[in-house]
């Protein structure tokens, strides 16, 4: 099966990288020439990729087409391009509905839309695909996993779920700068505000949020050191405030579509 990506921006360099790293991708990957100084990265550093100068020479010769170009940009790329009915097209711009999708594709039958994060490059993360496709699920499951879903909507949802990456960095940094300022060593206050949050996240993998709720409540110990910064949370109403961001990135992402 060869791949071919429009668009070879930020999230491009992370799937081919997932993929060739950490998912023994050994089928051919075909990539536009832009962003010229990404896709010579990634052909020197990859066996499997090669780079061709226009975007219907890579429709041409590949089975599956990753869209990967701003949601701005798309129709307006996709309406120089002829495509096969064999064709499979992966779309991960956000705010483009499947149904819009399909009329500017025609005949392409087989496509989904998908959300690939960053970590993907890392072999990690789970990637909301929408409608299900068994083949697409195993394409991004072999650099982290893959979720499915059968409604559009919630598929939307996951997406705005996610926009909390730069809030997660943020958090952690600040931690590491707070314990940076009580002397501990930079690169040690680094390494203990990750691990923190990373030994945290690894205890609420597969967790229900009853059980998340259980798991808050367990550390709650009256008049403790935990109880103390929740409760200051709560006052300043922090997770109320993440919420409602989530809330806003939904609306514009539904607008959008
Ligand atoms: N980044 C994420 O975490 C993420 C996650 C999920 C989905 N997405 C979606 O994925 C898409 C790409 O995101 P990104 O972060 O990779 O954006 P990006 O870094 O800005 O990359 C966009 C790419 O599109 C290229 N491009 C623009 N016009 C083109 C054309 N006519 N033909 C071929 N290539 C063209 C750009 O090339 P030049 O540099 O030469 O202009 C650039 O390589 C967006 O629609 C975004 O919504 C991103």
């Amino acid at each position: 099966m060869i791949l071919g990506f429009i668009g070879t921006g930020g999230i491009t360099e992370a799937i081919v990288t997932g993929l060739c790293v950490h998912g023994n991708h050994q089928d051919k990957i075909l990539l536009s020439e832009r962003s010229r100084f990404r896709s010579k990265r990634l052909a020197e550093k990859f066996t499997q990729v090669q780079v061709l100068g226009s975007n219907q020479a890579i429709v041409d010769r590949s089975d599956w087409i990753v869209l990967a170009v701003l949601p701005q940009h798309t129709l307006a790329v996709l309406a120089e391009l002829s495509f096969r009915a064999q064709h499979k097209i992966i779309s991960l711009p956000a705010g483009i509905r499947l149904e819009t999708l399909s009329t500017h594709v025609h005949p392409v039958k087989q496509i989904c839309r998908a959300i690939p994060m960053p970590p993907i490059a890392h072999g990690l993360g789970c990637t909301p695909i929408y409608p299900p496709d068994a083949e697409v699920e195993a394409l991004f499951a072999r650099a982290g996993k893959a979720m499915a879903v059968t409604d559009e909507r919630q598929f939307t949802a996951l997406g705005a779920s996610s926009a909390v990456m730069a809030t997660f960095f943020a958090w952690v940094a600040s931690n590491a700068r707070w314990l940076e300022a009580q002397g501990v060593p930079t690169d040690d206050a680094a390494f203990y505000a990750a691990s923190v949050f990373h030994t945290l996240a690894a205890m609420s993998v597969n967790a229900s949020a009853e059980a998340l709720q259980r798991m808050s409540e367990k550390c709650l110990t009256p008049g403790g050191l935990n109880e103390q910064v929740l409760r200051g949370v709560k006052q300043a109403r922090v997770i109320e405030t993440i919420q409602a961001q989530i809330d806003g990135v939904m609306s514009r992402l539904q607008s959008a579509e």
